[in-house]
């Protein structure tokens, strides 16, 4: 059975996808910068299910987290059947009040480093003409997101990143499949702030539900997976919206800055 690195798989989606990864029997590379987190999923998994769980602990925002993540697979001598880069993070707020580094930050993890895993990873599943690729956009990634606009441009470039590059793909043994998740009840909204905006009032999906949806594509070779009826009529209906609706749309589901006094 071939080995899978997670990223993220410290919290939220990422913890969901090793389990399934675990169930299958697996190997696992488990990714994130909590280490104490990582270790008690590796030793929940290899005890349930009998597969060998590693633990690599990186901060895919920093310039040189993911090429960290590649050497540390190489000294351990590992081939990568299946690669998830589902570690991610957004803020909130108006683009002009938040801080530049964190959005750069964000760009790091959400967008460049699932890039430098992918490039690093896909020669060698191409020549053994085996591999399975998932990426995490979100439903963020159809319309433009006010007052998360750089969170939203990030899904946008890992929605289309993925479908493209899956195209390119066809004929070659290995797939590449985004699953887009709407709100989904896990670490994110609390990390970005955005835990009371009407978004996840309106209801948030159950992470292992998504992830066993995503998984599911991925194994089949999908293109891309939106969670959930709810989702699926959205990402359809901004098709045919006018753009200045979704905008609009947009905002209005993000938690707005608080009115300043003038
Ligand atoms: N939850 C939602 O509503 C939702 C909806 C659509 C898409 N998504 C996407 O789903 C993916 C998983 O998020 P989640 O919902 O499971 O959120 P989560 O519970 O907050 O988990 C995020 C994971 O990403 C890791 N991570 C964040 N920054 C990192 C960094 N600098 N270096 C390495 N790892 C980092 C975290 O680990 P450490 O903190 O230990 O590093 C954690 O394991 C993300 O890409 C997110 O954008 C989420």
């Amino acid at each position: 059975m071939g080995t899978a690195l997670i990223t993220g798989a410290s919290a939220g989606l990422g913890a969901e996808y090793a389990r399934l990864f675990a169930a299958d029997k697996h190997d696992l590379v488990l990714v994130a910068r909590r280490r104490d987190r990582l270790e008690a999923l590796a030793r929940e998994l290899q005890s349930a299910h009998g597969v060998t769980a590693r633990v690599v602990t990186a901060d895919l925002g920093a310039r040189d987290g993911a090429s960290r993540v590649v050497d540390e697979v190489k000294r351990l001598g590992l081939e990568i059947e299946f690669l998830v880069n589902n570690a991610g993070f957004g803020t909130s707020g108006a683009f002009v009040e938040l801080e530049v580094g964190r959005q750069l930050e964000m760009i790091q993890v959400n967008v460049a480093a699932l890039v430098a895993l992918t490039r690093a990873f896909l020669p060698a599943m191409v020549a053994r003409r085996r591999g399975r690729i998932l990426n995490v956009g979100s439903t963020a990634g159809f319309p433009p997101g006010p007052f998360m606009a750089v969170y939203y441009a990030s899904k946008a470039f890992v929605n289309s990143f993925t479908e493209a590059l899956s195209y390119e793909l066809r004929g070659t043994g290995v797939t590449a499949t985004v699953s887009c998740p709407g709100a989904t009840a896990t670490e994110f909204a609390d990390v970005a702030g955005n835990s009371r905006s009407l978004l996840f009032r309106l209801g948030a999906a159950s992470p292992a539900k998504v992830a066993r949806q995503g998984y599911r594509a991925m194994m089949k070779g999908k293109p891309m997976v939106v969670h959930g009826l709810r989702n699926k009529l959205t990402v359809q209906s901004l098709r045919i919206s006018p753009r200045a609706l979704a905008r609009a749309v947009a905002a209005s589901l993000n938690p707005r800055p608080a009115a300043k006094a003038r």
